[in-house]
């Protein structure tokens, strides 16, 4: 009985001609809602709709619907069931609205998700009558997120559009908790989801950014994550944080050059105690902006394996761009010259200064301090002796104080070069004036005439 007087009387199809003046428009007909879709609430509709009244007026239409609606909204408990209605329609495959825009929402997807019971008004709360507004207000996920919203608001994304929640979090109707895999912000898929934006290169030129996505899935922590799952390898929100995102040219920003070894530090916390008990460290917690911080020597996203080959060879550069002078020594010694050959077994500048905790020559803990350096050899040399340990490292042949005996042999060595290239041009001159001469003196009396 009330199955057939929905079919005629209250079908969605019905109301949804009601929604629209009375008139059965090309529009309506596109939501072609099965029979079956109705929900137990719905099906209370249609015994407000007596099938003998005949709608010739838009208020005639408009009242049961009000009605139905303000019995649904005040009476309690009934939060669920108006949930249900809403999917009564929504909740047709396919449906679209006005403008071709697919206005279907998954039930079940939707009831598994994190929202799933608080219904749909919850969001959508200007939604108070039916028919409810064709364009119903935004929602301001803002409401109940109140830390989340003013995070992202204050952050480099506060101009993410209309739903920037949504860039991120995806549709807003299958939100399922963070620690849920399924969810594009669960830490193995933050990258590919940052990365929507950050790997798309129209966006990096115009924005001016660095395209980073393609470089930090090629780095240690991107292959950790994306290779071998490791959920606690870095992911782009474990160094810029997930909703309050600064650009790194702010103080406040976690990716700040002085923040960043308290941000690699989070993970990396015994490296970062070494870092800071060393003269880099020390300098950079006293202001030196000159002073190495981790991503000077590691960078940010093409991290490598600091066993690697490139990161070693590229490395001694990166020292030598503030240490110039020592860098300019180095390579004048036995270990670079091996090592500019591709042998990367040769001392870095690390293995004899250690990579963190760098300190002044001077300072007893320091490898290379005097009275250290025949251990800090013979982890490669294993004879190393005092006598051995001698050997300067950084030799500077132009300081006479430094190394008078070192600077005497090479004034000498550049004395005889310079004196046997100054002879053998002296010896050149003079033959090939010789050589003119007797070629003139040579010639017969006919030649001399001749010319
Ligand atoms: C009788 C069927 C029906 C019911 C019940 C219904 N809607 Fe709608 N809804 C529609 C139609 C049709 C449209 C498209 C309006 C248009 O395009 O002009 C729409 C549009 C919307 C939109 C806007 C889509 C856009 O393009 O901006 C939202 C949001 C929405 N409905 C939410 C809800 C919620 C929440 C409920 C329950 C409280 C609900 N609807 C109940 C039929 C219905
Ligand atoms: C967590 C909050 C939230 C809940 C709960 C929610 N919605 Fe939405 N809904 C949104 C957001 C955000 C949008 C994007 C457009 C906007 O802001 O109106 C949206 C859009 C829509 C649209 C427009 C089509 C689309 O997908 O963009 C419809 C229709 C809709 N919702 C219906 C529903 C229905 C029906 C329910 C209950 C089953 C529901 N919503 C529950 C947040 C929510
Ligand atoms: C730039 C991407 C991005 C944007 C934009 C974004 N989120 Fe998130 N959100 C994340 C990430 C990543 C996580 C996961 C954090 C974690 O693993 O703890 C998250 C987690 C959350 C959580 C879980 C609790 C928490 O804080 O960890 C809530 C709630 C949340 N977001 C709400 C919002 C709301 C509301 C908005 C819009 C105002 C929003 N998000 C915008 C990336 C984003
Ligand atoms: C009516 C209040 C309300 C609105 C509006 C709302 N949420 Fe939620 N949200 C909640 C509640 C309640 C939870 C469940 C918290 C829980 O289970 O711990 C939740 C959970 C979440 C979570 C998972 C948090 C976790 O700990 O894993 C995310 C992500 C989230 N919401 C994002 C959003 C986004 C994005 C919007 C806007 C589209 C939004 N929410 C709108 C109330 C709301
Ligand atoms: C290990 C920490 C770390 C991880 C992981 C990381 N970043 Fe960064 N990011 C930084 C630091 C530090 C900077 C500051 C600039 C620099 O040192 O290159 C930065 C800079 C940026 C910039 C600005 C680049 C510019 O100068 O134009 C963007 C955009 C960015 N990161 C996005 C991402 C995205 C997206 C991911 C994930 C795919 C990610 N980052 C992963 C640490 C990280
Ligand atoms: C919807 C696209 C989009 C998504 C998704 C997105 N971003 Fe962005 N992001 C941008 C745009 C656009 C800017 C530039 C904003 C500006 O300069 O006004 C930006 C700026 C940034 C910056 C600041 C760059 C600088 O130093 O100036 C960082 C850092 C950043 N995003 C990180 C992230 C991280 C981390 C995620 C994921 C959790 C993410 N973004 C997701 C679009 C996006
Ligand atoms: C969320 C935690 C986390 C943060 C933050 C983090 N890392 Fe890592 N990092 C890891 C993990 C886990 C590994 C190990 C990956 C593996 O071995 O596969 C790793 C590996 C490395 C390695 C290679 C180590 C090796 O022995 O091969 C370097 C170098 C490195 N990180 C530097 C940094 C720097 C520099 C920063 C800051 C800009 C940083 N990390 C921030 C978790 C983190
Ligand atoms: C002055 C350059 C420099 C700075 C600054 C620096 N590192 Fe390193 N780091 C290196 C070098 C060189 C190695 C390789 C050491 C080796 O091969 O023995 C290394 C190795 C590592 C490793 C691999 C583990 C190991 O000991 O082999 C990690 C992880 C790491 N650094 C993280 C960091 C973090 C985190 C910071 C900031 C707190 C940082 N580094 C600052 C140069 C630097
Ligand atoms: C970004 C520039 C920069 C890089 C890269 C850098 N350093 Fe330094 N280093 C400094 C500054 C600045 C100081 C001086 C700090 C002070 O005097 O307070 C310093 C101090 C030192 C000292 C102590 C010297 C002294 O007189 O106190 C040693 C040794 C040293 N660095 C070795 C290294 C090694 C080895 C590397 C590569 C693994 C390296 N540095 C990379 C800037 C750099
Ligand atoms: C074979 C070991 C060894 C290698 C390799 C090496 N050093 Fe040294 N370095 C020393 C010793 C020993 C001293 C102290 C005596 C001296 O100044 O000659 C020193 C001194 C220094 C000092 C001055 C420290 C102070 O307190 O005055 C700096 C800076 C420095 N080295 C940087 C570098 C850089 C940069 C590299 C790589 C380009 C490098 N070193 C490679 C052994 C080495
Ligand atoms: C990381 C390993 C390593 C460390 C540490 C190291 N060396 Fe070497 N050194 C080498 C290698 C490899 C060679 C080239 C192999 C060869 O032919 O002996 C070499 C060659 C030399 C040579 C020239 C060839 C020879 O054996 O006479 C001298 C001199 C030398 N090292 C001195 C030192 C001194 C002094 C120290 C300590 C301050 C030092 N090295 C620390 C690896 C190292």
């Amino acid at each position: 009985m009330v199955r057939t007087q929905r079919a005629e009387v209250g079908s969605p199809r019905k109301r949804r001609a009601i929604w629209n003046g009375g008139t059965m428009n090309p529009i309506s007909e596109r939501y072609k809602l099965p029979p079956n879709t109705m929900s137990p609430a719905s099906r209370m509709l249609p015994a407000l709709y007596p099938k003998e009244r005949h709608y010739n007026s838009i208020r005639a239409r408009l009242l049961p619907l009000v009605a139905a609606t303000t019995l649904l909204l005040f009476a309690p408990g009934l939060s669920r069931a108006q949930q249900l209605d809403c999917l009564s329609c929504h909740g047709t495959p396919g449906m679209q609205d006005a403008s071709g825009r697919s206005i279907s929402i998954a039930a079940d997807t939707f009831h598994a998700s994190v929202h799933g019971a608080l219904g749909c008004t919850a969001c959508h709360s200007d939604i108070k009558a039916f028919p409810h507004p064709s364009h119903p207000a935004p929602v301001k996920c803002g409401t109940c997120h109140t830390q989340e919203a003013a995070g992202v608001a204050g952050s480099v994304h506060a101009d993410g559009g209309e739903h920037s929640c949504l860039n991120c979090h995806g549709n807003p109707h299958a939100i399922v908790k963070v620690s849920d895999p399924h969810s594009p912000v669960y830490p193995l898929n933050v990258p590919h989801t940052c990365g929507a934006c950050h790997g798309n290169a129209a966006l990096a030129k115009k924005h001016h950014l660095k395209n980073v996505y393609g470089e930090y899935v090629d780095s240690i922590h991107g292959f950790a994550l994306t290779k071998d799952g490791l959920l606690v390898a870095a992911n782009c929100s474990s160094c810029h944080g997930t909703h309050h995102i600064l650009s790194h040219t702010n103080p406040r920003s976690s990716t700040y050059r002085t923040n960043v070894p308290k941000t690699c530090g989070k993970c990396h916390a015994g490296i970062e105690t070494e870092y800071l008990a060393g003269t880099h460290g020390k300098a950079m917690m006293a202001g030196n902006i000159k002073a190495p911080v981790c991503t000077d020597c590691h960078t940010a996203h093409r991290i490598m394996e600091p066993q690697e080959k490139a990161f070693q060879e590229k490395t001694v550069g990166t020292c030598g761009g503030c240490h110039r002078e020592k860098y300019a020594t180095y390579r004048d010694t036995f270990h670079a010259q091996v090592s500019a050959l591709g042998y990367i077994e040769v001392a870095h500048c690390w293995d004899c200064h250690g990579p963190h905790e760098v300190l002044p020559a001077s300072d007893p803990r320091s490898p290379v301090n005097r009275a250290n350096l025949v251990r800090t050899c013979s982890k490669c040399h294993a004879d190393a002796n005092p006598r051995f340990v001698s050997y300067q490292p950084h030799a500077d042949a132009y300081d006479f104080h430094s190394n008078p005996a070192l600077y005497s042999i090479r004034l000498f060595m550049e004395l005889l070069l310079w004196s046997v290239l100054g002879f053998f041009a002296l010896h050149t001159i003079l033959w090939f004036m010789r050589s003119q001469i007797v070629r003139w003196s040579s010639k017969g009396p006919e030649e001399k005439d001749h010319e």
